[in-house]
């Protein structure tokens, strides 16, 4: 009998198997994988396991060809990341996708048995099994049955498209080169003139894109992090991680995506420019794709807009003017004076003005470095050798650092330097070679001032140093405060004086403590690498590392302020450790290396909520649900500081920069307890040091030092009308009548039109009332009377329920333009302190 059912089960599903592909609109393939015998036919997709991708037939714009291609199967439109035979249309639905008897994708059309497209693996006469899988990354690979090795994978080969995790460059063990070339056009994916290419043949990569062979554009050499020319993406590491691999074998950039949720590609336009993406999720549901940037985007990036020796700068977006790097006059005068810079510039007294006595280098701020491809690089080159390495080779023209910081690494140029242009935030140094001369002329006062700075400072030091050595060598075990040179310096340069003192500190450590070992923490940072570095703090620069067991971690360095001895210090940082909540940032202990105090935490990658509310871009990505759960996020890890702790800790420095935000976007607080660390550990009480951020301070604190859970509350009431705005309280556009933004919310609020404050970027896609109620709480936590302010527990209730609220009274500081600017009233009540105070204080006018 059951038989007899299977038997007739399986009739029933050969004869619908049989009608679905007579009529060509058979099942969908949902698993991912083709085989040897599941194919697929025009109409037919084929979709990645978690639906991201899908792979099928398509028809570009108004084309009727029909091409085979990877599309993103959720994004909206749909757009195509790759196409098989792009050059090669079939011109009907008689298409079909499968796997050859070789062990080869192949693309034929019915009936026939040539094939349009094929990966070409194999050869006749070496039959492989084989399957093919669209993984969810959209990339698809044809693998090998018994072993799953990768024969094939379209990454390989792109199109015009570039997705996280693809690798753009040559693999030199395979002959395999990687670039992306643009479509013909919006209806003709067929191969275009347009290229983007990592330029693997000069020691310092860089990615080109090309138009019919003319350079366009190029990314500015590899800085570490990210590209030089790019200093807005690589500066905040928001959206992407790039890496670079640059050894014998390989010479590859990729980069993954670090924003969940989200979807990102770079597409290559057939017009001569490359383009970021971003798909974001709307409110609605869907999502939409938002642009990024293009490049090249303004006048200056065209490549070599200046010519050789040239500098470009840009006025507006109309407006943009060439000059000639120092020592260097207009090729063609009379071309120069038509607006025609395109013959670059000469050196003024010849090439062989140089390389004598008394020659050296101008600097140029803030630019662009040129066109690394005629540039040396020494990565290890500590960048003090640099200019003298350059000295000793005549050909050498310029150099610089590798990235902004300039602690280690060394780009020199020899022969032209082309495409140099000045970089709004973000530029480098270049270091130009001139002639004595033009050293004399157009920065001769400068240097004769450096050289009499440095031999007033070398008399003076000299004796100092010596007495010092004495005095060190005298007094040995006594630390070294006057060792005031800086640590991070030596940390780079000599890990060996670390080893030494490392068994000194083995003897003193207890083993509950959280403590860590230099060494560890030295090997973590790869020695305090300056790619490595995430920032500075208001308490000094802050690094990432990795431990042994592959826990991220970061590093603060705190200033040696701190007046607390080393015993205090560690049990406080033992009690900190202990806190945990899910808004609040881990402390996993602390390093103690002779004067230097170093706090160990979880490595946060989205970086804090400044990088999102105050950025264009980021702003974006921050729907008003988000928003809101940031808002009550925050309130609960201020609360569980102020009352669920054991500790009772008053935050203090309170500000969306000590806001991080994990993988998925949860609010976490950092930096509490620093204020403690510091010796201040009395609860509402007056202090002579004003630990905070102008902008944020309850004025009972800013004016007269006093603090209290309530100056907290003063904080989040600005960080919450800040996350609902977009604007920061502090930075107040000048046309404005109002000082700041609690101002310009307390008179709206007044006015009835509380909503106007409400970030444009969230559009109309919020719920009124519920941003009504935000900003109410806001206006309530930011009023002049600390006790009128609501305690955080109140604030968590009232963000939580639908209880009416009371209606706020006037806040502090809203003062109009012409009275004071806050920062005279804090310093004329002499709160700034001492000098000692100042790394602590950050009063930072942000
Ligand atoms: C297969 O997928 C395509 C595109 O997603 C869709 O239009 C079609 O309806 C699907 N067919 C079946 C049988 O599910
Ligand atoms: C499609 O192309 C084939 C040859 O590639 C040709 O024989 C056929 O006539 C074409 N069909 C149409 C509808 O153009
Ligand atoms: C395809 O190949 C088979 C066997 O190799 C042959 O019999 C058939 O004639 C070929 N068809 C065409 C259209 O060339
Ligand atoms: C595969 O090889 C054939 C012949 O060698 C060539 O014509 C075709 O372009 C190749 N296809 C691909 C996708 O490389
Ligand atoms: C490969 O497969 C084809 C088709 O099945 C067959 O004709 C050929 O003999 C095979 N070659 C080898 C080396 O097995
Ligand atoms: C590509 O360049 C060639 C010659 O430079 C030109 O003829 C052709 O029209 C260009 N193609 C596209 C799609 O722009
Ligand atoms: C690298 O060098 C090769 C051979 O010299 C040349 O064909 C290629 O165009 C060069 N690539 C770039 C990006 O300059
Ligand atoms: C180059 O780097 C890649 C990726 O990190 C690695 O797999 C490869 O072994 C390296 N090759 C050499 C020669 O170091
Ligand atoms: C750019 O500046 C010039 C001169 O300052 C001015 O004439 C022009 O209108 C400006 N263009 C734009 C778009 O602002
Ligand atoms: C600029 O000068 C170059 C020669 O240096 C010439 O080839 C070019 O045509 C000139 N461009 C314009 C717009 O005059
Ligand atoms: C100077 O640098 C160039 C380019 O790297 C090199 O070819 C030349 O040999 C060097 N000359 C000396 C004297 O080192
Ligand atoms: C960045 O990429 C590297 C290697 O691809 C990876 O180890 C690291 O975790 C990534 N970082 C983030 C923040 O995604």
């Amino acid at each position: 009998m059951i038989i007899y059912f299977a038997k007739k089960f399986l009739l029933l599903q050969t004869f619908l198997l049989f009608v679905f592909s007579q009529f060509g609109t058979s099942q969908n393939v949902s698993d991912g994988f083709l085989t040897i015998s599941k194919h697929i036919r025009d109409g037919q997709v084929l979709v990645s396991k978690g639906e991201n991708f899908a792979l099928g037939f398509f028809s570009p714009g108004v084309s009727t060809n029909r091409y085979v291609g990877i599309w993103y199967n959720k994004a909206p439109e749909n757009p195509v990341v790759w196409v098989a035979n792009r050059d090669n249309p079939i011109n009907d639905s008689s298409g079909i996708l499968s796997i050859d008897a070789h062990g080869n994708l192949v693309l034929r059309v019915k009936d026939q048995n040539q094939s349009i497209w094929s990966t070409n693996i194999t050869s006749k006469s070496t039959n492989k099994s084989t399957f093919a899988q669209l993984l969810d990354s959209g990339n698809l690979q044809l693998a090998l049955d018994k072993t799953s090795e990768v024969l094939w994978q379209s990454f390989d080969y792109p199109t015009d498209t570039n997705l996280p995790n693809m690798e753009l460059g040559l693999d030199r063990s395979t002959g395999l080169s990687r670039i992306l070339t643009s479509s013909k056009s919006k209806d003709d994916p067929g191969t275009g003139n347009c290229s983007y290419v990592l330029n693997t043949n000069s020691s310092s990569p860089e990615l080109y894109l090309y138009k019919s062979n003319i350079l366009l554009w190029r990314s500015g050499h590899w800085n570490g992090i990210g590209w030089s020319g790019l200093p807005q993406l690589s500066k905040s590491n928001l959206l992407y991680n790039y890496s670079l691999v640059n050894n014998q074998t390989e010479t590859t950039i990729s980069w993954t995506e670090i924003l969940p949720g989200t979807f990102q590609r770079s597409v290559v336009n057939e017009l001569g420019y490359i383009e970021r993406l971003l798909s974001r999720d709307t409110r609605e549901g869907g999502k939409k794709w938002i642009s990024l940037g293009k490049m090249p985007d303004k006048l200056c990036d065209n490549y070599g807009k200046c010519g050789t020796f040239g500098k470009c700068q840009l006025h507006n977006d109309t407006r943009f003017e060439c000059t000639c790097l120092p020592g260097f006059q207009p090729k063609s005068p009379s071309e120069w004076l038509s607006r025609n810079a395109s013959g670059g510039c000469v050196r003024k007294r010849g090439q062989e003005s140089i390389c004598k006595s008394g020659d050296g280098f101008v600097t140029v701020e803030n630019v662009k470095l040129p066109d690394s491809s005629v540039a040396q690089l020494d990565e290890k080159l500590r960048f003090e050798e640099c200019e003298q390495k350059c000295r000793q080779n005549c050909s050498c023209t310029a150099y610089g650092g590798v990235a902004t910081e300039e602690q280690v690494g060394c780009l020199r140029w020899h022969g032209d330097l082309i495409d140099t242009s000045v970089l709004d935030g973000g530029g480098q140094n270049l270091y130009v070679r001139v002639d004595a001369l033009e050293l004399g002329h157009s920065n001769g006062f400068f240097a004769n001032k450096r050289r009499l700075a440095i031999m007033i400072v070398a008399l003076l030091v000299t004796p100092l140093l010596i007495f010092l050595s004495a005095y060190w060598l005298i007094r040995r075990k006594r630390k070294a405060r006057e060792r005031q040179l800086k640590f991070f310096i030596d940390a780079t340069t000599s890990s060996t004086t670390f080893q030494d003192s490392q068994k000194l500190d083995e003897g003193r450590r207890k083993p509950d403590l959280p403590i860590f070992d230099i060494s560890t923490i030295l090997t973590a940072t790869d020695n305090f690498s300056p790619t490595k570095r995430l920032g500075q703090g208001g308490f000094g620069p802050v690094y990432k590392g990795q431990l042994a067991n592959g826990q991220e971690i970061a590093v603060k360095a705190l200033s040696r302020s701190s007046r607390q001895g080393t015993e205090e210090f560690k049990n406080e940082v033992t009690l900190i450790a202990k806190l945990q909540h899910r808004n609040l940032v881990r402390l996993f202990g602390c390093c103690i290396h002779k004067e230097e105090k170093m706090l160990i935490y979880e490595y946060m990658p989205n970086k804090s909520l400044d990088f999102f509310i105050f950025d264009e871009i980021g702003r974006q990505l921050l729907d008003w649900s988000k928003r809101f759960e940031i808002i009550s996020g925050i309130a609960r890890g201020v609360l569980y500081l102020h009352q669920d702790s054991r500790l009772k800790i008053i935050h203090r420095d309170l500000k969306t920069s000590n806001v991080l935000l994990d993988a998925a976007m949860n609010p976490k607080i950092s930096d509490f307890g620093l204020a403690r660390m510091f010796g201040d550990d009395q609860i509402e009480a007056n202090t002579k040091r004003v630990v905070g951020t102008y902008g944020y301070m309850a004025p009972e604190y800013a004016m007269e030092g006093l603090y209290s859970t309530k100056s907290d509350v003063f904080s989040y009431g600005v960080l919450t009308l800040e996350i609902i705005s977009g604007k920061k309280n502090n930075h107040y556009h000048v046309a404005s009548p109002w000082l700041n933004l609690i101002g310009h919310a307390w008179d709206l609020w007044m006015e009835g039109k509380a909503l106007d404050i409400v970030d444009s970027s969230l559009g109309q896609a919020y719920p009124a009332h519920e941003v009504s109620r935000c900003i109410q709480i806001g206006l309530l936590c930011v009023q002049e009377q600390a006790m009128d302010r609501p305690t955080m527990i109140e604030i968590v209730f009232m963000l939580g329920n639908e209880t009416p609220l009371p209606a706020p009274k006037k806040p502090a500081f809203i003062n109009r333009r012409n009275i004071s600017n806050g920062q005279d009233s804090s310093s004329s009540t002499g709160a700034l302190g001492s000098i000692n105070d100042v790394t602590m204080s950050a009063l930072e006018a942000r």
